[in-house]
């Protein structure tokens, strides 16, 4: 069972994905946030400096790309083919108004005439391998089917499910029984993702997804075309993972103390601190990070108080010693509310 993170865009940029892969147990895959292709270029200054090699060394990094224009997705895998990259990922499950609007992320699902002849083209076109992250559609979960028939035509290397139609952005439970009818139904190898905030919640979905694909082996579903690890190949945990970064590591099962985590903390820090310019952004950058991880301590309430009042460097550097000289590694009890999404207001610098 393989383990990816999740992209979150502003978040798990390259420094915070190297900071992770050095602190806690190594993921398959880390995912970059999405790569929308220009009109000129295929990449833009900020989106090379993230998938450059020499800033993901001994990364798995599969960069995302982000685009309803087959031509702009083909030129921007050319340039990551280039920088050495053999698999891109396609996203189909943006939910926000100004992405779907133009008819791309979960826009895409609306039209599935409009996805498969996208999906022609770029299949056609491309050498890289190409994995797909969607929702189960745009209203009615019941869409995914016509969005199954379209993406089982096509060579996918994997697909990445998140239960929920774009109507519903975070909001409510996932449809889990859903993602395990699409298990039974597609010919792909498929990854969870959507609400893994604790190491049960880890459990609850493999143990559900394992069950579906032992009794489509009993039925000879696979005839040796795939094995039953292949075809739920794993989970993706997003903000359940950012704010409690112990996660994978707890569900394998070792022992995270609070000075590795504080050596994570210390490693973004500095990482922001080197490529960016004066205190502000690096704080900035820091406090939208903090937003999630301060829901791992019980005093999460509090300390999102005090970070959200600071602005100097040495306030925030004293309020970072103090939670890591007074807190422990917790992974209990952590319910986020309902839609948990920290809004991104900034424009992010990198
Ligand atoms: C602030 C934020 C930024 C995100 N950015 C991206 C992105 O760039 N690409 C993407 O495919 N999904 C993005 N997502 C969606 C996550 O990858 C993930 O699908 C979602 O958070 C649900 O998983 P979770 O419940 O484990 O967090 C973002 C989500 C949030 C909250």
């Amino acid at each position: 069972m393989r383990a990816y993170l999740a992209p979150l865009e502003g978040i798990t940029t390259h420094v915070y994905r190297n900071a992770y892969h050095h602190h806690f147990r190594p993921l398959d895959k880390y995912f970059t946030p999405f790569i929308v292709p220009a009109s000129k270029r295929p990449l833009r200054t900020r989106e090379r400096r993230d998938v450059d090699p020499e800033n993901n060394k001994g990364l798995p990094v599969i960069p995302q790309i982000l685009t309803n224009d087959a031509a702009g997705f083909l030129e921007t895998a050319e340039a990551l083919e280039a920088l050495g990259y053999t698999e891109v990922n396609l996203n189909l499950g943006c939910p926000s108004g100004t992405v779907t609007s133009r008819g791309k992320g979960a826009g895409f699902l609306k039209d599935p005439y409009a996805l498969d002849a996208f999906l022609e083209q770029i299949f056609d076109g491309c050498r890289l391998k190409i994995s797909l992250k969607t929702r189960l559609g745009w209203a009615d979960p019941e869409e995914v089917w016509e969005i199954l028939n379209v993406i089982d035509r096509y060579p996918v290397s994997e697909w990445i499910l998140h239960p929920r139609v774009r109507q519903e952005f975070y909001r409510g439970e996932t449809h889990r029984d859903i993602f395990l009818e699409v298990l039974k139904k597609s010919r792909h190898s498929l990854i969870y993702n959507g609400n893994l905030f604790t190491a049960e919640d880890i459990r609850q979905i493999c143990g559900e997804a394992e069950a579906v694909c032992a009794g489509m082996q009993e039925q000879d579903h696979f005839a040796g075309v795939m094995s039953c690890q292949d075809h739920f190949a794993g989970v993706m945990p997003g903000r359940g993972l950012i704010a409690q970064p112990a996660l994978w590591s707890h569900y394998c099962g070792e022992n995270v103390t609070i000075s590795q985590l504080k050596d994570f903390h210390d490693e973004i820090y500095d990482g922001y601190r080197e490529i960016l310019s004066g205190d502000d952004p690096v704080i900035h950058k820091m406090k939208e990070l903090w937003c999630y991880m301060v829901q791992g301590f019980t005093e999460s309430e509090r300390y999102e108080k005090r970070f959200h009042k600071l602005h100097r460097r040495s306030d925030y550097e004293a309020l970072v010693r103090e939670i890591f000289t007074n807190e422990e590694v917790s992974l209990a009890g952590f319910v986020p509310p309902d839609g948990w999404q920290i809004p991104s207001k900034e424009k992010h610098s990198i």
